[in-house]
């Protein structure tokens, strides 16, 4: 077991693209010593010439892996200063012909991957003098958006369960933040066929988030003016359903 002395330690999930993928790049760029999973290595190749990055492969599903995954890290720290559980996936009900197993595959990844990665991760971190502990959600959660069911109630489940995490590690030396990001140009929106206003960039993002991490917030979202119009969906539901709602 070797121990990386000086440099912060950072385990990102989700990290072969998109949002996961612009994190690492942030925080090598800060010089942290990274610990990047997905189950596929993706965009993460390009950057394994750098020694600060290490690939952990994990399917954030399988409960089973947890030990591994954990004893994986300890191969080079024994601590975890911050970690960001961002693995994710989308799919959308069809209302017409539902795929009620969808319902738990996005569970699955979504929410039960994160705990998971909680379960990987929790040892490590209250081995750090003062670590921060981060989860992936969604402004999808601030108001009800079509064929959403699964997705949206996974990304429910996570904030949920951060909030309560956060009451219970009140006392120990673990900070914890949820992130609600709006729409981000990445393999999981691209295939969307509907409009996504104030539609940004993964680097744009990930800039955002590593700067608004920096305080340590409960929550974090963004863009304001995706959580303005939100919030006006919820003081105005009939008006939103009526104009979200599928045209017959
Ligand atoms: N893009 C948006 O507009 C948006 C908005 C709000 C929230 N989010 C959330 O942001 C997070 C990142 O999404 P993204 O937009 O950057 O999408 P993305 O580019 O598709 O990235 C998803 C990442 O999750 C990994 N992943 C998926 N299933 C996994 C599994 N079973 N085990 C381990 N890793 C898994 C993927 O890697 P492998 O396939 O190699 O495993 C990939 O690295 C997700 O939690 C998503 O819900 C995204």
């Amino acid at each position: 077991m070797g121990d990386v002395q000086q440099k912060l330690t950072i385990w990102i999930t989700g990290a072969s693209s998109g949002i996961g993928y612009a994190l690492v790049e942030r925080y090598l760029a800060r010089d942290y010593q990274v610990f990047a999973s997905a189950r596929s290595e993706g965009k993460l190749s390009e950057l394994q010439a750098n020694p600060a990055l290490t690939f952990i492969p994990y399917d954030v599903t399988d409960a089973s892996q947890i030990d591994h995954v954990r004893a994986l890290i300890q191969q080079q720290t024994q601590h975890l200063d911050c970690v960001i559980l961002n693995a994710g996936n989308c799919e959308y009900l069809d209302p017409q012909h539902p795929d009620w197993e969808m319902m738990k595959r996005i569970m699955s990844v979504n929410y039960f991957g994160l705990v998971n990665c909680v379960a990987v991760s929790l040892p490590l971190l209250k081995k750090a003098q003062s670590a921060h502990l981060v989860g992936i959600s969604s402004q999808a959660v601030q108001a009800a958006f079509t064929q959403a069911e699964a997705y949206g109630a996974s990304k429910a489940a996570v904030r949920y369960f951060l909030s309560s995490l956060r009451v219970d590690l009140q006392s120990s030396n673990i900070d914890v933040t949820c992130v609600l990001p709006g729409f981000v140009d990445t393999p999981l929106t691209q295939k969307n066929t509907f409009s996504m206003p104030f539609l940004m960039s993964p680097e744009d993002a990930a800039a955002r988030i590593e700067s608004a991490l920096m305080k340590r917030p409960y929550e974090y979202a963004f863009p304001k003016r995706l959580s303005a119009m939100l919030w006006l969906a919820r003081c105005f539901p009939k008006r939103w359903i009526a104009m979200t709602a599928p045209k017959q």
